[in-house]
């Protein structure tokens, strides 16, 4: 290679490098001004966004206190609390045991084994659910005693067509 190709080669080079940085800064600028965070309101949508991402969207309840994230939704959605029907759940919490004999559980619209258990009444079997029973461990926690009861309702009442007593 000759110096004067070099000079050439170098000139091409420097040129190209120049543009380059050029289209670079162009580009920041360009992001500044469209996607910019200068606009407060942005700023806090940006920063609400990235607190979302923190929240976890599924969560196993332990105890009978609302998860933080349902309570902060709650309190959100106007203090609406949503109560899931008897069939909802008596499919989330309550079917694992009570279809198919699972340790004696009487199973969704079984008859014979419900008629021998609803003598007790209403209250007697909400308590036993909230509380635990044989083997039955508390389920308090998985459920409020208003969806149990509707849970129980679901179950029994309407699956089997018995009519458990008031007690
Ligand atoms: C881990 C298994 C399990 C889960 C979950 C479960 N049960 Fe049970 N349940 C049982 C068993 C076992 C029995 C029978 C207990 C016994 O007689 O020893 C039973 C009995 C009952 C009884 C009769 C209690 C009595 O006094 O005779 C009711 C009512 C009942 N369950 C409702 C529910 C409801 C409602 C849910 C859901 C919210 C639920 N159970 C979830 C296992 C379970």
């Amino acid at each position: 290679m000759s110096v004067s190709e070099d000079n050439i080669f170098l000139r091409n080079f420097a040129l190209v490098l120049a543009g380059l940085v050029a289209v670079a800064v162009l580009l920041v600028v360009f992001a500044n001004v469209f996607f910019g965070m200068d606009d407060p309101a942005r700023q806090e949508l940006a920063e609400e966004r990235a607190l979302q991402n923190f929240e976890p969207s599924y969560a196993v309840r332990l105890t009978g206190e609302p998860a933080p994230g349902a309570a902060a939704a709650d309190e959100e959605a106007d203090e609406v609390v949503e109560v899931r029907s008897g069939e909802q759940v008596t499919q989330a919490v309550c079917i694992a045991c009570h279809q198919g004999d699972f340790l004696n559980a009487p199973g969704v619209g079984d008859v014979a084994a419900w008629d021998e258990r609803i003598g007790k009444g209403w209250q007697t079997l909400v308590d036993h659910t909230v509380n635990g029973f044989g083997s039955m461990p508390a389920q308090g926690g998985a459920a409020t005693e208003e969806e149990i009861r509707a849970a129980i309702e679901w179950m029994v009442e309407d699956q089997t067509g018995l009519e458990i007593p008031e007690s």
